[in-house]
């Protein structure tokens, strides 16, 4: 088999606030297709890893390169490769005075001055890929939050994203809606995007990851197959995560107490 194409390469990033030393020296390497997924303890740094990618944190050390190319510490040519890497948010940050439509539009519109004919066929087809294809003149308060949140997905992918960047894009939604999301993330791993997700969903981490990252106060802790990590993880700090987890979805809390 041929060796993939590196699509991101982070080298020894630290980035702190202040005095809190949030990643310390964190190096990454994602290549094209593949499905990465980075777990870890609440305030560990993976929303921070993501912001940083995104160059929306500046950075105290390493460098972060997309297909070859450097692009931390570049504030000049920053919304040029933001267009290249999406990013779905907890938080679906619609226009609320723009139809659905028009919000997926104005990027490749304004930013790519890409062809409105072109990208409207396009948008009507991720619309549709997605099921919401007759919310398309609809504003983003008549749409339930999973809704909200797939319009999110389809208006990141329009702009032809090298990769794509999800921060926990399901913790704000109802259970209900959270499915009608994660099957919309497994039908674009399948389709070969590449992606960097990060979940507290665990059995959707094991189902849709290539790799599975354990970060850890700011540092990766484990780095392995999702088969390998969630059925015995090396580390004492992966395992005790994980017994959260458990402590979570099991019904018989109680029986478990003791132990
Ligand atoms: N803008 C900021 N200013 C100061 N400290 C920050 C800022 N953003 C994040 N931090 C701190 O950096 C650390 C990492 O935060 P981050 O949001 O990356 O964690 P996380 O792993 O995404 O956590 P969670 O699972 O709760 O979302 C935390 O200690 C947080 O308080
Ligand atoms: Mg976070």
């Amino acid at each position: 088999m041929s060796e993939k194409e590196t699509i991101l390469s982070i080298k020894n990033l630290r980035k702190s606030f202040d005095t809190l030393e949030v990643l310390k020296g964190l190096s990454l390497e994602v290549k094209k297709g593949e499905v990465v997924v980075i777990v870890g303890p609440s305030g560990c740094g993976k929303s921070t890893l993501l912001r940083c990618i995104n160059g929306l944190e500046s950075i105290q050390g390493g460098e972060i390169s997309l297909k070859g190319d450097v692009i931390s510490g570049l504030s000049k040519n920053m919304h040029l490769v933001r267009q290249k890497i999406g990013m779905v948010f907890q938080s679906y940050d619609l226009f609320p005075h723009m139809t659905i439509l028009n919000n997926i539009l104005l990027g490749p519109l304004k930013a790519q001055t890409r062809e409105k004919k072109e990208v409207t066929k396009e948008a009507e087809d991720l619309l549709k890929r997605v099921g919401l294809l007759d919310k398309r003149d609809a504003y983003p308060r008549q749409l339930s939050g999973g809704q909200k949140q797939r319009v999110a997905i389809v208006r990141a992918l329009c702009m032809h994203p090298e990769v794509m960047l999800f921060d926990e894009v399901t913790a704000a939604l109802d259970p209900e809606m959270v499915r009608e999301v994660l099957d919309v993330m497994l039908g674009l791993a399948k389709e070969g995007s590449t992606m960097i997700i990060v979940t507290h969903e665990m059995q959707f981490a094991r189902a849709i990851a290539d790799r599975i990252i354990f970060l850890d106060k700011g540092e990766i802790v484990e780095e392995s197959s999702p088969e390998a990590f969630f059925t015995n993880p090396e580390t004492d700090r992966a395992k005790k995560f994980l017994n959260v987890f458990e402590f979570d979805t099991v019904k018989g809390v109680e029986d478990k107490v003791t132990d």
